[in-house]
């Protein structure tokens, strides 16, 4: 089994991760590993993991003890921690609970050819130093799991932002932008192989910045120039922070057809006392002004965001602050959370976690009732309507029919046609469910 070089990676958390397990996988590939997404075949498992919530972390624990138990039948199995958890857990999972043999964080996926080596030598196989300018720009990423439609492109490292609850900051390092040129060259790449919708990803996209020459290429700037790869390569990105997305951005989305129409914009919580607490620096009313911005400048534009309940000193004002914020705006769709106190943070060194359980989950239910209704009227209203919709593949529900996206971000599900994944339809919505759109094509 020692020389079994089949690695199995399994990912939690954010779209970021996601992106960093098709890192590792190259990185290792170009080192003689192979890649298989059949667990028993793997001589090596790897878990990306995410810190962002307790039950996140509680997930991946459980996770490494059913992998702990495959060793019985398969001795040689070697068991490693990448991502958010490594730096925070590694003494606990692998000195005391002795689940692992390796531990690497998001900034030193390069050494992991190495640290395996390093397994079984006696020398500890962990490299968890956060870096200040890693950014994999020169790593073309292995696909994972992939519709051979869609795909992430990483575009910065790390958050500078310090919210107050958040774990980011302290797991993933400073903030630092990839070389503008590979980002083009990667999404020219990935046209050329058939794909058809790229995301850019980063903890918040609105502060990458990358000199070149005398120039600072700022987020609009590097839209414009990825989207002129191809007018068939639709652009989408995350994520935003409500603070710094400016004017010149939304005439970027406005004015490029291929430029998705689709804004996920995270307020956290309608209350200023509660924003202030969080250290999101932008009150209420500014939030409003961007929404604003964006209706006027981008019509039609959707809009998501992520919502908070329950966050230290939260008071029933401030939870109606929340939902009135939310009918004001109408999201298109919401991640929806209650908060969990997370080591290393501005909120657990110096706030009270101090909003009873049940009171957190009766608030995080009104929060997701309000959106799920928001969510059908919004859906319902686009009935009648015709937009043109990536095909994505076929839907899980029925042979006979293909789902796909429109540029809103919304997914539609529609009778086959002879285009197929990668093509666009034009599809007329003739219904909708809070999740999705029915429709047919013209
Ligand atoms: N508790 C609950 N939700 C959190 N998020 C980030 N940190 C926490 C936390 N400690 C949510 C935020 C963020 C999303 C990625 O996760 O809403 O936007
Ligand atoms: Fe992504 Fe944040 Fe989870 Fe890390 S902690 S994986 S950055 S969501």
């Amino acid at each position: 089994m020692k020389n079994n070089k089949k690695i199995y990676i399994e990912t939690y958390g954010c779209q970021m991760n996601f992106s960093d397990s098709e890192i590792v996988a190259s990185i290792l590939k170009e080192n003689g590993y192979e890649y298989t997404d059949d667990l028993t075949s793997a001589g090596i498992i790897f878990v990306n993991t995410c810190s962002i919530r307790e039950n996140a972390e509680d997930r991946v624990r459980k996770r490494l003890h059913y992998f702990k138990s495959l060793r019985k039948k398969n001795p040689g199995l070697l068991i490693g921690l990448l991502g958010c958890m490594a730096d925070r857990t590694k003494t606990a999972l692998m000195d005391d609970e002795q689940l692992l043999d390796l531990v690497a964080g998001p900034d030193s996926y390069r050494h992991l050819p190495q640290l395996l080596e390093q397994v079984g030598t006696g020398r500890r196989a962990i490299d968890t130093i956060l870096s200040v300018d890693e950014t994999y720009a020169d790593i073309t990423p292995v696909r994972l799991d992939s519709n051979g439609v869609s795909a992430f492109i990483s575009i910065m490292r790390g958050c500078e932002n310090y919210c107050s609850y958040c774990v980011v900051p302290s797991t993933r390092g400073q903030e630092r932008s990839r070389d503008a040129a590979s980002i083009v060259r990667e999404t020219r790449d990935l046209f050329d192989r058939g794909y058809r919708e790229v995301t850019l990803l980063g903890q918040n996209v609105n502060s990458y910045a990358w000199k070149s020459g005398n120039d600072t290429i700022n987020f609009s700037d590097l839209l414009r120039q990825v989207a002129a790869v191809n007018p068939l390569m639709r652009i989408r990105f995350a994520t935003s922070h409500p603070k710094d997305i400016s004017d010149d951005l939304l005439h970027a989305i406005a004015d490029n057809h291929n430029l998705c129409k689709a804004i996920h914009l995270p307020v956290q919580s309608g209350s200023n006392h509660m924003l202030d607490l969080m250290n999101r620096k932008y009150t209420r009313e500014q939030y409003q002004e961007r929404i604003e911005a964006i209706r006027r400048i981008i019509p039609g534009c959707t809009i998501s965001t992520d919502i908070i309940a329950g966050f230290c000193d939260e008071a029933e004002e401030d939870h109606r602050d929340t939902l009135s914020l939310m009918e004001w705006v109408g999201y298109d769709a919401a991640y929806m959370f209650k908060y969990s106190e997370r080591p290393q943070t501005l909120a657990a060194d110096t706030l009270k976690d101090n909003i009873p359980e049940e009171v957190k989950d009766r608030r995080l239910t009104e929060i997701i009732n309000l959106q799920q209704k928001l969510s059908l009227a919004n859906n319902l209203s686009d009935v009648g309507k015709t937009f043109e919709v990536l095909v994505e593949g076929r839907s899980k529900r029925s042979e006979n029919q293909y789902f796909g996206r429109n540029s809103q971000n919304k997914v539609a599900v529609f009778t086959k046609t002879a285009s197929g994944p990668g093509e666009y339809v034009t599809v007329r919505i003739t219904g909708a469910t809070s999740a999705t759109l029915l429709g047919e094509v013209i």
